[in-house]
């Protein structure tokens, strides 16, 4: 036979020696690969081939792809049969078993060779090679992210891997989801050697060589295929530590790594065909579950978000952002001047005080310079780092920036001045951006000589953490401004979401409403243990008093009052809020808000100033159910969604739930506010309100829920499919 099979179009079959087979795979219609059923049926074919080829040595399995193996199974073709009956599900992982189960049954040596990413499917393919090796290619990384579309591996993953790098090695990798580099995948036998990328496809063959010559291979497929041995009080041990950790990390809200855990426990003391038969029975049980299916609605927002220049018009090209100005070095201008650092972006930064910009500087390079493993700034990177930060009050240095975004105080007046002496020396593309939370971008436009180059950029608060920025588009921002805006945030590895000008543009106008209710239950008598709780409970990162104290109880004061002014008839000033405010109680910032901060470690505890101007403004006795509180704080948020779609902010339900997960932590788990709610449906959202309807508009159903209701729609029948 020639050198080329013509059998396939995905993977393809070579033979660089005689006894050596070779398959390639490289999807000609996607970026990486990903296992969908047409290329398994491929492999499948090609071993019904390659079985029946006398004196084969050896088969590698490799990709054509640079910096991926395999991604991961197909994700769409996932959610295509999301639906199906159990029984299918059970037979798509049975079979996937079965024809991995092969690579370490054939008659000849199966070698994995990874010069790249090597993940979900793709591992599980690997680990029943006989062997895998790993490349130095930085982007080679072995791991098992199933537990984060909430499910864990079902094609022999959770069987196999225990058997190969030992059960602990193997909870730890899958039940975390998270990848490891070569030098960690050697390090626990999980590959054999770790090479040069170009040297994998001459030592995959030399493996072979070596292996056949030893016949190690011969008796390590039959140790693989038996139990583990390990000891009850080690099996035990390692069972209780693991739990208390993945439940202190999910918080009980995520069942996959538990899941997955107990069966790679149990299936300790049986052989690997039955472990792969419990594995495929636990993993019928995740798939298609709620979780399920609200992560993989998270995966695709995300994986969406990267493909989105932000604009309608395919032909409008991003300008290069090569150099960047931040004026104003406090908390935000440095977040915001130490991402692009971080990016090896060029900083120039100033401040009206010169103390502020001394502090800004040595602030930025104390955060980029951090290394964990000494866990403080590390002398070297913040050398390294040093040359990209440029402290300066030249309005000539600043203006030469391709774009110069404003962090100084909320005021509208010092802004626009700024803007006014500093647009003479910007370039002909220069953009200018502001990150303001709460000042309308076209009235800051206002008098500007190219509102087509202004526009909103919003961090979030800490910038480092903080996946989400909003993108805010004034009526005069250009396209080009806007997908130079989106590209320049996707650089530095954040989600930017484009919403259209309006107080509180998209997040802050949905988590006040939110945060503002939890304030009016404080005061109708429930206690703060419970609103915090019920908010947890439902998944949020942290309870809404203890974002009060985070945020700066003068900082949301201010926010609420935009809103209070914009709209009236459902927003409410909080007569507790400005008590706090007025009593100088102002949060973390100040040592103390409504909790007590007085830098030591533990739970801060409840502060007794604040109880005592809780105890002047109470009007009610709190006799609610945990159901009622939280549907108290979250519906107000729902509804105000739904004008946010009215109005036009956003262009679909996608960017709300993108905007809430990558900035206030909204619940992953449930895949986000709009699609959670159309787990429930507008009429049963419309029954839900009706008990809180007296409390005012915040709780009447909107035209858009009522329409809803109506027809039966949902929120994500609109838009893009996933
Ligand atoms: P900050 O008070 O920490 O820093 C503001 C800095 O601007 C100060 O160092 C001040 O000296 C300087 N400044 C004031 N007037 C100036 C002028 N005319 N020229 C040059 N520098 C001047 O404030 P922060 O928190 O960093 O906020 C900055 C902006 O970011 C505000 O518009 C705020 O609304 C927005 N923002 C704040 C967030 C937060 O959580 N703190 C989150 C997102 C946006």
């Amino acid at each position: 036979m020639g050198n080329q099979s013509t059998l396939t179009s995905m993977i393809t079959l070579s033979m660089p020696e005689p006894d050596i087979a070779v398959l390639t795979l490289d999807d000609p219609d996607k970026g990486a690969n990903v296992l969908s059923r047409s290329v398994l049926e491929e492999l499948n074919e090609h071993l019904n081939e390659l079985e029946t080829k006398e004196n084969l040595a050896g088969l590698v399995i490799r990709s054509g792809k640079s910096g991926t193996f395999i991604a991961g199974a197909d994700i769409r073709e996932f959610v295509s049969s999301i639906d199906s009956p159990k029984e299918e599900v059970q037979q798509f992982a049975s079979l996937g078993q079965q024809l991995f189960s092969r690579l370490s049954s054939a008659p000849f040596v199966t070698v994995a060779a990874i010069d790249g990413l090597c993940l979900g499917g793709g591992a599980e393919l690997a680990i029943w090679c006989d062997r895998r090796l790993m490349s130095n290619n930085p982007k080679a990384q072995f791991g098992f992210p199933e537990v984060k579309l909430g499910l864990f591996p079902g094609w022999g993953g959770t069987a196999r891997t225990p058997r190969i790098v030992g059960l602990s090695n193997a909870v730890e990798l899958i039940t975390s989801g998270e990848p490891v580099d070569a030098a960690a995948a050697r390090a626990m036998d999980l590959v054999s050697d770790v090479v040069e990328s170009d040297r994998i496809d001459d030592a995959a063959i030399e493996l072979i060589r070596a292996e056949q010559r030893s016949g190690q291979y011969k008796k390590d497929r039959e140790r693989w295929s038996g139990t583990i041995e390990i000891s009850e009080t080690e099996l035990g041990f390692l069972g209780a530590t693991a739990s208390a950790y993945i439940t202190d990390k999910t918080k009980g809200h995520y069942p996959a790594p538990l899941a997955a855990l107990e069966v790679m426990l149990g299936a300790t003391g049986v052989d690997l065909t039955t472990a792969c038969q419990m594995e495929v029975e636990g993993f019928t049980e995740l798939f298609g579950s709620s979780i399920n299916r609200s992560l993989i609605n998270v995966f695709f927002l995300h994986d969406g978000n990267k493909k989105d220049p932000g604009v309608a018009d395919p032909n409008v090209t991003p300008r290069s952002i090569r150099s960047v100005s931040v004026i104003g070095a406090g908390i935000m201008g440095q977040g915001i001047a130490g991402a692009n650092v971080r990016r090896r972006l060029k900083v120039n930064i100033s401040d009206a005080s010169p103390e502020a910009l001394d502090a800004g500087v040595t602030g930025i390079l104390k955060e980029v310079s951090y290394d964990k493993t000494i866990k403080g700034p590390s002398p070297e990177r913040a050398f390294k780092f040093a040359p990209l930060v440029n402290g300066t009050t030249s309005d000539a240095e600043l203006g030469a920036a391709d774009l110069v975004i404003e962090a100084i105080v909320e005021n509208i007046e010092v802004k626009k001045s700024i803007f006014a002496r500093l647009e003479p020396r910007l370039g002909p593309n220069t953009i200018l951006a502001s990150n303001t939370s709460t000042i309308p971008i076209t009235k800051m436009a206002e008098g500007l000589e190219h509102p087509e180059r202004f526009c909103g950029i919003h961090f979030f608060n800490p910038v480092r953490k903080m996946p989400l920025v909003e993108v805010i588009r004034g009526e005069k921002t250009s396209d080009e401004t806007v997908a130079t805006a989106v590209a320049y945030a996707k650089a530095l590895g954040k989600s930017p979401v484009v919403v259209g000008d309006g107080p509180g543009f998209l997040v802050n106008r949905l988590l006040l409403p939110y945060m503002n209710e939890a304030l009016e239950l404080l005061m109708d008598g429930v206690e703060l243990r419970a609103v915090e709780k019920a908010a947890k409970a439902f998944g949020m990162p942290m309870g809404p008093v203890t974002l009060y104290d985070v945020v700066g109880i003068d900082t949301a004061l201010h926010a609420g009052r935009v809103m209070v002014e914009a709209f009236p008839d459902r927003m409410i000033p909080s007569e507790l809020l400005i008590a706090m405010f007025k009593a100088g109680l102002y949060g973390q910032k100040s040592g103390g808000g409504f909790y007590l901060h007085t830098g030591k470690k533990g739970k801060p505890k409840p502060n007794p100033e604040a109880e005592k101007i809780l105890a002047e403004h109470l009007r009610g006795k709190g006799d609610f159910t945990t159901q009622q509180i939280t549907e108290r704080m979250f519906l107000p948020m729902l509804v105000e969604a739904t004008r946010v779609l009215e109005d036009g902010l956003v262009r679909d339900a996608r960017d709300v739930d993108l905007g809430l997960i990558f900035g206030v932590g909204f619940p992953p788990f449930k895949g986000g506010l709009l699609f959670w709610a159309d787990t429930l449906g507008a009429e049963k959202i419309i029954e839900m309100l009706k008990p809180y309807e007296s409390l005012g508009k915040r709780y009447h159903p909107t035209e858009m829920l009522k329409e809803m209701a109506k027809t039966g729609s949902k929120f994500y029948d609109s838009g893009e499919t996933s």
